[in-house]
């Protein structure tokens, strides 16, 4: 069954307040739930009371502490209808349910996980445990008891602060918290185990001391360090940049093994998995450094954007995720070095919402419909939602949207918002109309910016045209012009931009730096121009748009040595690179015609050996365009292989003609003696590492690498060296030696045993299959725990070309069998996963064939989970 948003109907019953006890045993917990509810005025009084449910068992049920006659309620595992409840006034509603956390595989509720219980309520957790308005738009405040063995957890969280707790009989205790804000349920939390802590404290603005906890597993707390810091800086900086200080008097953190996503910003209580906490140099790479601190700031940002504020409906998701991915963007930017994280953050929106925004998973930013909520935590709702967030704030600039931002927080403090409330503040803080712009919320797709430009040498005149077209895709939604704000510049040769004046025909306004397009076509003319400048346009990514610049190469290389915007100049070079790429790639197997030509290659060294660039940077304008992003530019009858083979001949020529720049690079570039995971520190082992790749291809042997392998001082330029000799030279003496090394040094440590897993599942081999089916049977490998499954299956199915592609299906049905034994255990994986069967239109006719055919197993399996089920319907139709 479909659920539209245009049939949003608030509940009958108004809740007021809920009171739980979890009493936690072996093999089973009770959960006793006090609801007081009042029918919402003008409800029939003979309406039900209809709670939802998933997979629960009702024990017993009273109203007002009379036990219910039969006749007064029907229980399913998924619903509880209530019947002749009070026509007005508050009542108290009493349920209990037995659930067994055990048993739970799907990790969405109450589960067990190596001896700790946790819980997962985003989006639709609570109800399975217990019977409940599980939905966002029902708000109250939870006093929460929990009693379990005293030394099984000697640890008890909830939300809120912590108002009781003592010992009970038989070596049992209890603890009690209060949570004062109202909230949804999805935001609710509970964690009982044995854990360690690393405590700290924070003052506020206002000079409030607030506790604050990481809970780790029994001696890990130590790696928490770093997760703290950056959970610091987070309180600090929402305090500078928004004005947002935190509200209980403690905020705690807790690291779980097994966890379906990331982390959860349930109220006061984040639960993390614990890949986004745990970390120290000799196990962490500098990307995992990254992903922290990204993950810690943006789940304690939710607590203003989510929390304090929610939405009303699920449809609503962006409306906290979009703008909060936002905030931890801005953050990340603010805390490191802005282009370098624009160019991480623009690579991921290309290589993963682009593809999910032009197949037929495709959706607006906000939908309007869906069959399971869980697949649309998607990156077209966080990416590309904090895109549009970004676009407001480009449009109205930042005092614009910082007193759009303070009336959002001031006039919807405590509610379930919408879309149409958050835009409204911006109109109504500035006096801005932005009900064109709010297009881009509900038309689905990737518009296309064509833009062409001509210069009239007589009358020193350039002129710029911009046209904008959106296609109707999967979606089926609209294809009006949307607002486009253009961030640009017209470079001279001296580097600099000109401040000739602009002149606007059509659908557009010019403002400084800024053209925004919103008609479907536009142009700009600028006058009294010395020279025939390089336009440099869409600058920083201005909006998220396949640019198509009809702009010769000789100005693309001259804006990727030129232009003052740092950002530009690496698209310039990735736009060579990817161009030069995407044309070769439409070649067949085996034409020798090299991808890229000198000029290109001579550009991009230039800029890889300029010691006044942030080495940060130069590691981004080396890494390749990825094969994958080079397929969905072919668009059309790819073959993965000749892809593969394109991106090698392209690695080989710049290694050669780059030899001597990249062994200078690494002789300077020389590991610093102490590690520190500082972003300038970081950049410099990317080059480094970056070098040692082309170093490696041009010498066409291993032993750059492994020297690197050996004496490696850290996690980064461990796996970095790992990474190029299982990749590269698979056959070669050390190769093998180094990966049998690596699996000792850290077997005891999971989070490192998925490195080495993903690093194996993601080798570009056809015989990848094999290896993947082999360490499937590996006895480390297991389909409980999500991170595993997602660093072999996942991995494999998503970031490798050449293996999962394999012409003869054998990587197709590798994944199909795997995701059928998933579908019974975790859904949420499984679904997640089989995303990358999406892509099936793009390939060549016999893989297309063999992908369909596979999905078209996969749907007819019986009993297959809706999550499942929905993705692979999706992306067959
Ligand atoms: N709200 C969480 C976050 O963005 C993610 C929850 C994902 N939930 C899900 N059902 N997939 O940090
Ligand atoms: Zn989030």
């Amino acid at each position: 069954q479909t659920v539209k948003l245009a049939d949003y109907q608030p509940t009958d019953f108004i809740l007021r307040g809920v009171k739980m006890t979890l009493m936690l045993f072996e093999g089973y917990a009770d959960v006793s739930t006090r609801l007081t509810l009042e029918r919402r005025q003008g409800v029939l009084a003979d309406a039900p009371l209809n709670l939802d449910g998933d997979e629960l068992v009702l024990e017993s049920i009273a109203v007002d502490g009379l036990t219910l006659e039969p006749s007064r309620y029907e229980a399913t595992p998924e619903s509880l209808k209530v019947t002749g409840l009070p026509e007005v006034g508050p009542f108290e509603l009493a349920i209990e349910t037995r659930i067994v956390p055990e048993q739970n595989s799907k990790l969405m509720g109450l589960y067990r996980s190596n001896g700790i219980w946790c819980t997962q309520c985003e989006a639709e957790g609570f109800r399975r445990i217990t019977y409940f308005l599980d939905r966002p738009d029902v708000l109250a405040p939870y006093l929460v008891r929990i009693e379990a063995d005293k030394a099984a957890a000697p640890v008890l969280l909830s939300n809120g602060n912590p108002v009781d707790s003592g010992d009970l009989e038989g070596g049992r205790h209890y603890a009690v918290w209060d949570d004062p804000f109202n909230k949804p349920s999805y935001l609710f939390a509970v964690v009982a185990g044995d854990l360690d802590l690393l405590p700290d404290e924070f003052v506020t603005m206002s000079g409030r001391t607030v506790t604050l906890g990481i809970y780790t597993e029994k001696g890990r707390a130590a790696q928490a360090a770093y997760a703290m810091d950056a959970l610091k800086r987070s309180m600090a900086w929402d305090e500078r940049r928004f004005g947002r200080e935190y509200d209980l008097d403690v905020f705690n953190v807790v690291a779980i093994a097994d966890f379906n996503m990331g982390a959860m910003e349930n109220k006061g209580l984040n639960v993390f998995n614990h890949k986004y906490v745990l970390l120290d140099p000799d196990i962490a790479t500098d990307t995992d450094y990254a992903g922290v601190e990204t993950v810690i700031a943006h789940e304690y940002f939710h607590n203003w954007t989510g929390n304090r504020i929610t939405c009303r409906d699920w449809f609503q998701l962006c409306l906290k995720e979009g703008l909060t991915v936002y905030r931890d963007q801005e953050f990340s930017a603010d805390e490191r070095e802005r282009t370098v994280q624009r160019i991480g953050s623009v690579r991921r929106l290309k290589a993963h919402q682009f593809p999910e925004d032009q197949g037929p998973l495709q959706h607006p930013v906000r939908p309007s419909e869906y069959r399971e909520i869980n697949n649309f935590y998607t990156a077209t709702v966080y990416d590309k939602g904090a895109e549009l967030v970004r676009m407001i704030a480009t449009l109205l600039g930042e005092a614009g949207f910082r007193a759009g931002m303070d009336l959002y927080f001031d006039r919807h403090d405590g509610e379930a918002a919408t879309i149409e409330a958050f835009v409204a503040c911006f109109e109504d803080a500035t006096g801005t109309d932005l009900s064109q712009f709010a297009l881009w919320y509900s038309q689905a797709g990737t518009p296309t910016l064509t833009v062409t430009e001509q210069w009239d040498a007589d009358q020193r005149r350039h002129a710029v045209t911009l046209r904008q077209s959106l296609s109707k895709g999967a979606a089926g939604t609209g294809t009006e012009p949307m607002v486009l704000p253009l961030r640009f510049g017209l470079v001279g040769g001296n580097g600099e931009d000109s401040d000739a004046e602009g002149h606007v025909t059509g659908g557009a306004e010019l403002k400084d730096d800024l053209i925004v397009l919103n008609g479907t076509e536009a142009t700009v003319t600028f006058t009294g121009l010395a020279d025939r400048p390089y336009l440099s346009v869409l600058r920083d990514f201005s909006a998220p748009v396949t640019l198509a610049h009809e702009q010769s190469e000789a100005a693309r290389i001259a804006l990727a040595r030129l232009d003052p915007n740092l950002f530009n100049r690496w698209r310039a070079l990735d736009d060579l690179l990817a161009n030069g790429l995407t044309e070769a790639g439409r070649r067949p197997l085996g034409d020798a015609t090299p991808p890229l030509g000198a000029p290109v290659i001579e550009a991009l060294l230039a800029s890889a050996g300029d010691d006044s660039l942030d080495p940060a940077f130069r590691a981004q304008a080396l890494a390749m365009p990825g094969e994958a992003d080079i397929a969905r530019q072919i668009a059309e009858n790819v073959d993965p292989d000749r892809v593969h083979e394109v991106v090698e001949a392209a690695r080989l020529a710049i290694g050669t003609k780059g030899l001597a720049i990249f062994e200078r690079l690494r002789g300077s570039l020389a590991p610093d003696a102490a590690f520190s995971p500082d972003a300038a520190s970081a950049g410099r082992r990317a080059l480094a590492n970056a070098a040692l790749g082309y170093l490696s291809a041009a010498r066409g042997e291993p032993s750059d690498a492994l020297a690197q392998y050996e004496t490696a001082g850290n996690m980064t330029d461990r796996l970095g060296a790992l990474a190029i000799l299982v990749h590269r030279f698979p056959g070669a003496e050390g190769t093998e030696a180094a990966l049998g090394d690596f699996y000792r040094r850290f077997e005891a440590d999971d989070l490192v045993l998925d490195k080495w897993f993903a690093l194996q599942a993601a080798a570009p081999y056809h015989g990848a299959v094999e290896t993947v089916a082999r360490l499937a049977e590996h006895p480390r490998f297991t389909m409980r725990n999500p991170n595993r499954v997602r660093a072999l299956v996942g991995t494999f199915a998503a970031g490798n070309q050449v293996g999962f592609h394999r012409a003869d299906g054998a990587g197709y049905h590798f994944v199909a069998d795997k995701l059928a034994e998933l579908d019974r255990i975790n859904p949420q994986i499984a679904a997640r996963i089989a995303t990358t069967f999406r892509a099936w239109r793009s390939f060549e006719a016999s893989r297309r064939t063999k992908l369909a055919e596979t999905l078209r197993q996969l749907s007819e399996i019986k009993g297959l989970s809706k999550d499942l089920q929905d993705i692979v319907d999706r992306s067959l139709k």
